[in-house]
């Protein structure tokens, strides 16, 4: 017969081996997690400064962006659910144009993310798509790597087309859709049209004019 006190010390050295597994796998599996998330956030990183370098070139402004960036969190217009990074560009001083954040919440696979540039004049400088899970080979003709669809965006603006024309043309709209997928580019044609109404609606703000300056659509 064993021995009791043999016996307790056997499962308590066990059970302090296991426990120490446990805690080491745990360990392991925080910095694996840890490690991941900040590799994904970093690739995010550079897929949006690249974004931002794409929708407004360096000689359109003489401002570091990333310095320049002031927090929106709007849900009517920019669907945002939160507080996301928008860039002022500026040429001595003056804002000559936004990047917003953008979510089209209406993609074939949920929410399509996009930063939308827009000069002072309220024209498109830019559209680019940062984040999404559209299909490959279908909805995601929207990255600019795949096709150059989003460059349709460039000069238009709230009166150009005019609102009805704000649309994919399978309904009756001036935008191209896909192939076999007008649910992706319906989506975005939807987004970027809301961001220009948000940036008419926060107009002054967004671009820092003082309020006794006459707003002479410049
Ligand atoms: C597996 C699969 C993936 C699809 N992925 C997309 C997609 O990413 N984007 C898209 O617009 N449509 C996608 N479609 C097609 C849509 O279901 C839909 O048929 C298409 O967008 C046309 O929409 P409409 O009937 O409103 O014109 C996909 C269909 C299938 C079967």
């Amino acid at each position: 017969m064993d021995n009791p006190t043999t016996t307790r010390s056997s499962v308590l050295r066990n059970s302090i081996i296991l426990g120490l597994f446990a805690m080491a796998t745990v360990g392991m599996i925080a910095i694996t997690q840890q490690g991941t998330a900040e590799r994904i956030s970093e690739a995010q990183r550079r897929v949006q400064l690249s974004a931002l370098n794409e929708i407004l070139p360096h000689e359109q402004h003489d401002n570091d962006l990333l310095a320049d960036s002031f927090s929106v969190d709007d849900y009517p217009h920019l669907r945002l659910g939160a507080a996301h990074d928008a860039y002022r560009a500026k040429r001595d001083g003056k804002v000559v144009a936004v990047i917003l954040p953008v979510v089209a919440p209406e993609g074939y696979s949920g929410r399509i993310d996009l930063l939308v540039g827009i000069y002072a004049d309220g024209s498109v400088a830019g559209v680019r798509a940062v984040n999404h899970r559209e299909t490959p080979g279908l909805g995601d003709k929207i990255e600019i790597g795949k096709s150059q669809w989003v460059l349709e965006f460039k000069g238009k603006s709230l009166s150009m087309p005019v609102p009805e024309n704000w649309a994919v043309k399978k309904d009756g709209g001036k935008f191209d859709q896909f192939t076999g997928a007008t649910i992706t580019p319906r989506a975005v044609v939807k987004a970027v049209y809301q961001s220009l109404e948000y940036f008419a609606e926060h107009r002054r703000s967004l671009l820092q004019l003082p309020a006794e300056e006459p707003d002479n659509g410049n």
